[in-house]
């Protein structure tokens, strides 16, 4: 798979670390930056990370802030998007599971480098169950998707 990836300033040395790994696992990564400590705005990464997503330039997209918060904030209110935010492995599995999640946030204030590898390789190994309940429901939330976007 190809895998856009982004990070703020208070993301991006987990960022960094992931970029090997997920080559190590025979994936392509787009590395989206940030790159330095320097106080940047995550909804920039964010929409870098996710517009690769939506356009179909990569499978998927990983995001990494303090928290991993805000970018799943942003990430969300991108159509097409479904952005976890994750820090165990029970919902890495999970929300690839039900939720058909095409995009994981993680902080790196919250968790290492260790388990975030491992939630990285079970969420994109991990597909989609294709349980009509599951469906269902991604269809609901594209339909408030549409229906509140300015532009449907
Ligand atoms: C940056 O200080 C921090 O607010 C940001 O990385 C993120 O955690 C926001 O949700």
């Amino acid at each position: 798979m190809k895998i856009a990836i982004g990070a703020d300033h208070a993301g991006f040395r987990l960022k960094d670390e992931l970029v090997g790994y997920i080559e190590s696992l025979g994936h392509q990564v787009a590395d989206m930056g940030y790159n330095s400590t320097d106080s940047v705005d995550y909804p920039d990464y964010a929409i870098a990370v996710c517009d690769q997503v939506v356009s179909g330039q990569a499978d998927k997209g990983i995001l990494v802030c303090g928290t991993g918060i805000g970018m799943t904030i942003a990430a969300n209110k991108v159509p097409g998007i479904r952005c976890a935010l994750v820090h165990d492995l029970f919902s890495a599995k999970a929300t690839r599971e039900h939720n058909d999640t095409n995009v994981l946030a993680m902080g790196e204030r919250v968790i290492g480098p260790g388990v975030a590898q491992e939630i990285v390789k079970v969420w994109l190994e991990t597909e989609f169950s294709q349980g009509e309940r599951h469906q269902n429901r991604i269809n609901k939330v594209k339909a408030l998707e549409d229906k509140y976007s300015l532009h449907p």
